[in-house]
Order: structure tokens, then sequence, then C-alpha cells
């Protein structure tokens, strides 16, 4: 039996990037693998590294939760909970920053864009957040954390972070494995392919969210940028647009580009996007309304009170015998 563990932090709104990235590959991780165990958990804790409006942050936290079930989770074979209900969490977090070098943290290419965009009020907390990211992971001994790979830097310094404790104290964490989807691991801006889509993005015309209705999403794929070769072709070197429009439709549609291809050699732009547009309609309308029953419903928070559970008797567990092995406390 294997554990697999991930989560996804409320800030913005959640992107057609997330789905395909991550929640998507959840899902079906979770379909193949019968017998493995699944933690799944809201990030709210990594959210308020920037600056949170109280209100809207409760209110995205509880989306994020009803949206994952909405995506198709088993409610049965998922720990479903949030971050900040786990107190554990920030505490391996500090032991782990005293585990963590400044120049590791230096390097983390999320922090370096992240505070280039933002020159004032970085905190502290947006530094040091891969720590708190790898005891998110270690605290659930998780096998494999499947994640876009945006993320691939973070789970490299959890490992790390996990050998280094080893070597150190004797064989405590599993050492994790990323999981990185082979297509839709990184989905583009419509409007700036060669930008990351990201839900923190002002410009609402570049991302899909989860949450947008169908006129908007049609609009979105026909105003995608895209080139003038005129050629239904995959060259994310030449033809950026063209290449990610390709690999939503592949991702969604569980096909290979090469598939997407072959069918569209012959149509045109138009034509295409027209088709991509509906594919990604009949997506996320049907799971739209699924969060729509979800999201006011009991069912949510008693789901989210028995994640808790479950987590938190996991979390104390493990950090009782991680403080043990550190030498904190008296036995
Ligand atoms: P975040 O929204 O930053 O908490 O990311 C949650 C998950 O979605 C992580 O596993 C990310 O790697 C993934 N993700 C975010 N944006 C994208 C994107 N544009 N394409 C693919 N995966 C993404
Ligand atoms: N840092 C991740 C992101 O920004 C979210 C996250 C926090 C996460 N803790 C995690 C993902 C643990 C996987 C496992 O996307």
């Amino acid at each position: 039996m294997k554990r697999i563990v991930s989560g996804i932090k409320p800030t913005g709104t959640l992107t057609l990037g997330n789905y395909l990235g991550a929640i998507k590959q959840f899902v079906k991780l979770q379909q193949k693998r019968i017998d493995d165990e699944f933690f799944l958990f809201v990030a709210d804790m990594h959210a308020i590294t920037t600056r949170q409006v109280p209100s809207e942050l409760r209110k995205r936290t509880l989306d994020i939760a009803a949206m994952y079930l909405a995506c198709g989770l088993d409610k049965e074979r998922t720990v479903l909970f949030i971050q900040s209900e786990i107190k554990e969490h920030v505490e391996l977090g500090y032991i782990l920053q005293s585990n963590t070098y400044m120049g590791e943290l230096e390097r983390m290419t999320q922090f370096k864009d992240k505070s280039q965009r933002q020159e004032t009020s970085i905190t502290s907390s947006l530094f040091t957040y891969p720590a708190l990211m790898a005891a998110d992971i270690l605290l659930y001994d998780a096998d494999f954390v499947p994640v876009g790979d945006d993320q691939k830097q973070h789970l490299e310094l959890t490992r790390d972070i996990a050998n280094r404790f080893n070597n150190y104290y004797g064989d405590f964490f599993v050492v994790p494995e990323p999981l990185i989807p082979e297509v839709g691991s990184r989905i583009m801006d419509l409007q700036e392919p060669n930008k990351k889509m990201s839900k923190s993005d002002e410009m609402d015309k570049g991302y899909i969210s989860m949450f947008d209705d169908e006129a908007s999403i049609k609009r979105k794929i026909r105003s995608a940028v895209t080139d003038s070769y005129a050629k239904i072709n995959y060259d994310p070197e030449n033809q950026p647009g063209l290449a990610n429009l390709l690999t939503i439709y592949a991702s969604i549609a569980d096909r290979s580009i090469q598939d997407i291809v072959n069918e569209y050699k012959d149509s045109s732009y138009k034509d295409f996007k027209e088709d991509l547009a509906q594919v990604v309609v009949d997506c996320l309308i049907p799971i739209q309304e699924k969060y729509n029953e979800l999201i006011k419903s009991q069912e949510l928070q008693d789901l989210l009170d028995r994640g808790r559970d479950i987590a938190s008797d996991f979390a104390f567990k493990k950090m009782r015998k991680c403080k043990k092995k550190i030498g904190l406390g008296r036995k």
C-alpha cells in the first residue's frame, strides 16, 4: 500500500491549469491504484504568505475542497482536509526549516519570480514556504506527490531535506517521488503562451477558470493567441499558442497530442478552436454542477471533519516520534 499526498493553495481562482496539471491526475491515480491511500488538502497556510482578505480566503478554501470532489475524487477513499486545521504542519515546518539551508531556499525559482514581481513587503514565510511544503508531505509518509511541473523543484528540495534528516537522525521520513503528468503538466497562458497559466493573473483572458460559464470559455478559446502558419502542427517552439491548445485538448480527452494533430491536420484554426471550446465546456459544466450541489452541503462539512480527524491522528503520532528522535521535550 502506498500513500499519495497533494495540495493546492487557495489563492486566486482555480484554473484549467490546476485541473489538468494536478487535480485530474490525482483522480486518475485514484481510479488506477485501488489499494492506495489518498490524502488531499487545501493549503491555506501557504496562501497567507501573501496578503489575503480573510472572508475571501475562507470562501476559496471551501471552494477548492468542493471543487476537488466535484472533479471526481472518490469520497470514501480520500482523506480531504484543510491544512491549518492540523497544527503539526507548522510544527514540522519549523523543524524542517532547521534542516534547510538559506542557499537552498534562495535558489527556488518560484520565490525568485514572486519576489522579483513584488519588490516590497516580501514576507519571511514566502521565503521559508518550501520547508512548510516539505512538512505537508513528510508528515504523512507520502510515497508519491502528484503535482504540475512548477512544483518539481520544491519536490526535489523535499527529498533533499528528508535525506538529510534521515542521515543525521536515522531513518525516519519516507523520501517521496513527484508524479508529473506527461501531457498537461504545464498549461500556458492563452494570451501569452510563453507564460504559465496562472490564477493570480490580472488579465482574465489568459486563463480559464474552473468557474467560467460556457460563453466565457468559448470567448477565451476563440481569442487565444495562435500564429500565422495556418497549419495544425505540434511545434511548441514556433507555434507555442497552438501547441498549448493541442495539449489542453489531448489532456482533457485523454488522447495523445499526435492523435489530435492527425484528426485536425486539415482543419482551420477556427474550426479546431470551436471543437476545443466544446470539449472544454463539456468537461467543465458537469463539474460546476456537482460543485454547486456540494458547496452548501452538510456532506462537504462532514467529509472535511472526517478528513481532519484522520489526518490529525496520523500527524500527532508522527510528530511525537519526530520530537523524540530529535531530542525535543522530556521524553
Ligand atoms: P497552486 O495553484 O500554485 O497551488 O498549484 C496547485 C497545483 O496545480 C500544483 O500541483 C501545480 O503544479 C499545478 N498547476 C498550477 N498551475 C498549473 C499550470 N498552468 N499547468 C499545470 N499545472 C499547474
Ligand atoms: N506549493 C504548492 C503550489 O503552490 C501547493 C502545495 C503546498 C503542495 N503543499 C503541498 C503540493 C504539498 C503538493 C504537496 O502549487
